[in-house]
């Protein structure tokens, strides 16, 4: 296990009370809440200042494409909600990632990538102009991204390694569609437990329903943290 509590807890929900008191209960036991479009879109910046009261590390997924003075001005405003880590999309191209990190310079929050939305497939991708193969934007994008100056990239288990070995041990790597062993995969198809993730060369684990559906999210994050 990394020196850092790798595990992100996803809490996608509308409702700021539930987020609350799901941030204040898994914060001894994980080493970030990750909060997104759903509960920003709802609840706005006090929603996040409210999640966010008792200390607990943030992860504001918000997911930014614009032009780039647009992107700036939005990752400005995201840093004074202090994150660690924030999201734009790679597929804005170079000016825009480059408008972001310059934004976010001495804030101490890490810009990740989103490259290709694990929705979209080799298809989907062609019928909107991209004649790459997925894998093949996944690794163009990132590439981009590190070379406009993003911290890193959000990306799917089965894209750690060949990304590690690609953009080098500095550079962050975030992963959804995690499943503790035997828990209930939900819609997420290609999966890797924690431990595999890590061990594939992850630095964070976005982690969601498994926790935060459990009979008891507690229970289920120290479990998680203690597989590691
Ligand atoms: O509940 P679950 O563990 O599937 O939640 C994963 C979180 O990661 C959700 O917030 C989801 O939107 C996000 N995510 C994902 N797959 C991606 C990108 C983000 O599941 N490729």
């Amino acid at each position: 296990m990394p020196s850092h509590n790798p595990i992100i807890c996803a809490i996608d929900t509308t409702d700021v009370a539930e987020a609350k008191a799901l941030a204040a209960s898994l914060k001894p036991h994980i080493g970030m809440v990750k909060l997104g479009l759903e509960f920003f879109t709802a609840n706005g910046a006090a929603g996040v200042r409210e999640v966010t009261a008792g200390g607990t590390p943030l992860f504001l997924d918000l997911k930014f494409h614009d032009i780039p003075n647009t992107v700036a001005g939005a990752v400005r405003a995201a840093i004074a909600l202090k994150p660690q880590l924030m999201t734009i999309h790679a597929s804005g191209g170079k000016a825009m990632m480059q408008a972001a990190a310059d934004a976010a310079r001495g804030s101490g929050a890490k810009i990740l990538g989103v490259t290709v939305l694990t929705s979209m497939d080799d298809s989907d991708l062609a019928s909107i102009g991209v004649q790459a193969t997925a894998p093949d934007q996944v690794r163009r994008l990132a590439d981009l991204a590190l070379r406009s100056g993003l911290d890193g990239i959000v990306c799917s288990p089965q894209e750690i390694t060949l990304l590690r070995a690609h953009c080098g041990k500095d550079f962050t790597l975030v992963t959804p569609g995690i499943r503790p062993a035997g828990s209930d995969k939900g819609d997420q198809k290609r999966t890797l437990t924690p431990k595999e993730a890590l061990a594939h060369g992850a630095d964070h684990l976005v982690i969601g329903r498994p926790i935060t559906q459990a009979a008891d999210p507690v229970t289920a994050a120290k479990a998680i943290k203690a597989s590691l």
